[in-house]
């Protein structure tokens, strides 16, 4: 594994790796993905391998124009209405950190989207991730560039510890500017629904085309089996750290007696402070507070501590994905 910069020649390499088949760790303002050829069925099955990831969960194609979309997604099976809202939230929100679910075409890999008749498609805002894209393939299947089920990378750092040798070059734009994944909002169905909340919060998108449903848990069964997962991201225990973590009610943290061997993630500046705390936002801006959670998750998760407790942060815009996250986290 190499660690190449943002420079122009190293991006350059970057992408001859993904045309020959190599797996590229690239920043996008969200997070880091594990960047492969979205149409390369070996790189894709290697991507699963490198984050042991299940191979029913299907991956993110990114995209650096509007145009590829027509390569990907087959958008001739959409109703007049879900065409009319998609093209809305195309000319609105992307490029940025919403991932919409659409009808793939036949020739999509089946790898990349687990044999969905579906695919998540994604334009990320991030300079060098739209660069590395254009100068490669124009469609890069990217999952977050970390272990099955653990914190999501926001440095390069962190892919570094958790995938190592699996992957054959980081790009290291440094910290990533939203710290927490994109919105993914499908669209294949009659009406819009929220797959997992992210960095596009719901109150943006309903300003735009009109209430949408959030369903980020999996369905519940009627027959009393196994619930059916709309997005595998739905799955309990995604997203945690290695140290146990209880996630308490707003304001409830800061009446528990601390303990020298936990740590404690706060929402905004408490009272007082020990020194294996830490502040998502010291004025509770909640936008900061997503940038910073996984950063001090991972940092918390990195000291060997029996316990991270932390609390719910308020229920409004990126709010929601933050507290979806603390309570996968926590389960
Ligand atoms: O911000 C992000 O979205 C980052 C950066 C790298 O772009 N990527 C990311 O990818 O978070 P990943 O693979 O960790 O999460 C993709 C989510 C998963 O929850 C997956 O189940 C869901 O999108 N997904 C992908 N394809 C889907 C589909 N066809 N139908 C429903 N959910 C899908
Ligand atoms: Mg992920």
């Amino acid at each position: 594994m190499e660690i190449l910069s943002t420079s122009e020649t190293d991006l350059e390499k970057a992408a001859e790796a993904l045309k020959a088949g190599l797996l590229v760790a690239f920043p996008t303002e969200t997070v880091y993905g594990l960047g492969a050829d979205a149409f390369n069925t070996s790189a894709l099955a290697r991507v699963f391998q490198a984050k042991n990831r299940p191979s029913f969960d299907p991956l993110i194609i990114h995209i650096a124009e509007q145009d590829a979309l027509s390569k990907i997604a087959d958008t001739s099976a959409l109703n007049e209405n879900t065409k009319k809202l998609l093209s809305i939230l195309i000319e609105k929100l992307w490029p940025g950190p919403l991932t919409l679910i659409l009808p793939k075409l036949p020739n999509v890999p089946d790898l990349a989207t687990a044999g969905l008749g579906t695919a998540a498609i994604r334009f990320p805002s991030h300079p060098v991730a739209q660069k590395l894209i254009r100068l490669s393939i124009g469609a890069v299947a990217a999952p977050s560039a970390n272990l099955f089920g653990c914190l999501s990378p926001t440095r390069a750092g962190h892919v570094k510890d958790q995938l190592g040798e699996r992957v054959d070059l980081i790009i290291d734009g440094g910290r990533t500017r939203f710290g927490l994944e994109s919105t993914v909002l499908d669209l294949s169905h009659e009406h819009p629904r929220i797959l997992r909340p992210g960095g596009t919060a719901r109150e943006a998108i309903e300003a735009l085309i009109g209430p949408v449903e959030l369903s980020t848990r999996p369905n519940p069964n009627p027959a009393g089996g196994t619930p059916a997962l709309l997005s595998p991201g739905q799955l309990k225990s995604h997203y945690a750290p290695r140290t146990p973590l209880i996630l308490h009610k707003m304001g409830e943290l800061a009446m528990i007696p601390e303990d020298p061997m936990e740590g404690r993630l706060y929402f905004s500046r408490p009272a007082h402070c020990s020194p294996n705390s830490k502040v998502l936002s010291q004025n509770g801006d909640i936008c900061e507070a997503a940038a910073n959670l996984f950063d001090m998750l991972h940092e918390l998760d990195s000291l060997g501590l029996k316990l991270i407790r932390t609390e719910e942060v308020p229920e409004q815009g990126l709010g929601t994905a933050i507290n979806d996250r603390l309570r996968r986290a926590a389960e």
